[in-house]
């Protein structure tokens, strides 16, 4: 068996409340792991690199391969997924930390809370609820449905939300990921009867006028959701709806 090692270095925090503070581990090194496998050793064997035995680290995910949004942290300065993080592509020590623009809940694990509230503001959803069955809905033109598509794929996994410098604590922003659900929502054509209900969400505070413009949030984002021109398009429908609203139309 290899004598090979992974040095980790976790950001730790007991509970909401908590001082946070750095434990280092070592474990052994298997091929292929990634950072949820990493995290898993230290679970079974809870031992800090002083041979100490501690509390195991806490963290969420669910569905391993990046499509539920549960698991992201900070992993060597950059927020994305730990499952699609690989170890052999990591440099050691591995910094793995907290997002720090949810409250944490114990150690990586943070409450997601404000995106899901800012989903609700903006009603990112299709009200098509009801007690029999509608038929098929409104057919959406095929270039339409590609670029809406590709919108769909947000996991809520909060990334973007943590590369934005104006998501914070001090900050009502929504930011970027529910700000796109509007653009994705606005484009359907029975989504499209709440369009100007979801616009004037993003029109009150903490809306699109709070977007700094720093393109963070699309490099960022592991689905590779065309956020900033989501963002460009909603400037021009929140334009569009205010000249008509002047108008009185
Ligand atoms: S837009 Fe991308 S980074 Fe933001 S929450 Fe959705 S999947 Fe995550
Ligand atoms: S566990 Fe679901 S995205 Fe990583």
């Amino acid at each position: 068996m290899s004598n090979k090692t992974i040095k980790l270095e976790i950001t730790r925090q007991d509970g909401p409340e908590g001082q946070s503070y750095t434990e280092k581990f070592e474990i052994p090194y298997r091929p292929n792991m990634n950072v949820i496998g990493a995290l898993m050793e230290i679970q079974r064997n809870p031992v800090n690199e002083g041979g100490k035995k501690v509390s195991p680290v806490i963290w969420e995910s669910n569905c391993l391969e990046e499509v539920c949004g549960a698991c992201s942290m900070v992993i060597n300065g950059t927020p994305r997924q730990a499952c699609s993080a690989l170890i052999d592509q990591l440099g050691q020590p591995i910094k793995i930390e907290p997002m720090s623009t949810f409250p944490v809940t114990r150690d990586l694990s943070v409450n997601r809370e404000r995106m899901f509230d800012a989903l609700k503001k903006v009603k990112a959803w299709i009200p098509i609820d009801g007690t029999y069955d509608l038929g098929p809905g409104p057919r959406m033109a095929e270039t339409k449905r590609q670029w809406a598509y590709e919108l769909s794929k947000c996991m809520t996994c909060g990334v973007c939300l943590e590369a934005c410098p104006n998501v914070n604590a001090n900050s009502p922003f929504i930011g970027p990921a529910p700000l796109s659900q509007v653009r994705l929502f606005n484009a359907h054509p029975t989504g499209e009867m709440n369009k100007e209900e979801r616009l004037e969400a993003i029109m009150g505070e903490g809306g699109i006028t709070d977007c700094g413009n720093s393109q963070n949030c699309v490099q960022s984002c592991p689905k590779g959701i065309p956020l900033t021109t989501s963002i460009a398009a909603l400037n021009r429908d929140t334009t569009v709806h205010s000249i008509k609203k002047f108008l009185g139309n």
